[in-house]
């Protein structure tokens, strides 16, 4: 797909059937995503298990039952090379959540070989310009490994998602300036989605234009806004006794939403590195990003980064080298 000159278009999601997977089908379906004028052939993924597969079909009667103008096809998949074809927009949700007490680093080796089927199925079935999100986690990695599985695919096919990291941000500040969320521009959300994740408010402008960092206090920033942030996830597990769902499926639209149409500002993707701001090759890594011409991705350059952000970035790198271990069995 190159951004909304086509009509049709085809997006897969795995996890169909899950609580993200339950809540993101309606919204790609609502005409908001890619545009009014777009028609949608959706193909919806879940597991080979009888229970799942009746609750695909049961999925499948709600979005028939919505009369979707969007919506041109339906099919259920449970093998994923069928459930990729020709697929445009993918979005990999479908995995094991993590639970209280757990990191998402502990869902590696669970979550791992899962990547690996689908990033060989993507690579043998997708669109060759397919735009890959993966949700489920640890999403940086588990990207890395579906981009690695898939040598035919260009690996700026593949990101992971830092959104759902980035709107939280871009909501507390909101909170804390009293202000609309789209009067704040210009954060980004450096690393891994894990509690290293660095938020960066350095840049960020109110109003276009005014500093953001001249109106906190700093100890707020480090002490608050960045904590709760990279600890969010895990607080929402605590009440809620399950992981993040309606949030993640609203950053995932917002995240191809702007991949697909482009972007006011910036925002944040984990994408594959290519080496920017010294982080090592093929990491997948969350950056500052702009996206254009229906979806070439920039990393924003040029930004000066201060002592502090730097030491927490390499944290993050440092993490994600490691994770990249713990998974290169899967991958060679
Ligand atoms: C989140 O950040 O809410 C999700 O990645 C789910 C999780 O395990 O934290």
């Amino acid at each position: 797909m190159s951004g909304t000159d086509k009509k049709i278009v085809t997006v897969s999601v795995t996890g169909a059937t899950g609580h993200i997977g339950y809540a993101i089908l309606f919204r790609i379906l609502s005409g908001n995503l890619f545009g009014k004028d777009i028609k949608v052939n959706l193909q919806i993924i879940d597991i080979n298990d009888e229970k799942i597969k009746a609750a695909l079909s049961g999925v499948a009667m709600e979005i028939e039952d919505s009369a979707f103008p969007a919506l041109n096809n339906l099919s259920i998949h449970t093998d994923p090379t069928s459930g990729f074809n020709k697929a445009d927009v993918a979005f990999l949700i479908g995995a094991r959540p993590r639970g209280p007490g757990m990191e998402r680093k502990d869902l590696l080796l669970a979550n791992g070989k899962i990547f690996v089927a689908q990033g060989k199925a993507l690579n043998e079935s997708a669109s060759r310009d397919v735009k890959v999100l993966v949700v489920g986690n640890p999403a940086n990695t588990n990207a890395y490994i579906a981009m690695k599985s898939a040598p035919d695919l260009k690996k700026r096919n593949f990101s992971a998602m830092m959104r759902l990291d980035h709107n939280r941000a871009v909501a507390q500040l909101s909170k804390k300036l009293r202000c609309s969320v789209e009067k704040i521009s210009q954060i980004c959300v450096w690393g891994n989605h894990s509690p290293t994740m660095v938020v960066d408010v350095n840049n960020a402008l109110l109003n276009d234009s005014e500093r953001v960092i001249d109106q906190l206090d700093p100890d707020w920033i480090s002490e608050n806004l960045m904590p709760n942030v990279a600890k969010r996830g895990a607080a929402i597990i605590k009440q809620r006794g399950l992981s993040s769902a309606a949030s993640a499926a609203s950053a995932a639209v917002d995240h191809m939403h702007d991949w697909v149409n482009g972007t006011q500002s910036w925002t944040t993707m984990g994408i594959p590195s290519y080496g920017e701001y010294g982080i090592p090759e093929d990491l997948v890594f969350g950056f500052p990003t702009t996206c254009h011409n229906g979806g070439d991705i920039s990393v924003v350059n040029n930004l000066v980064l201060d002592k502090v952000i730097k030491e927490k970035i390499k944290l993050s790198v440092d993490e994600l080298i490691q994770e990249k271990e713990n998974v290169a069995d899967l991958i060679s």
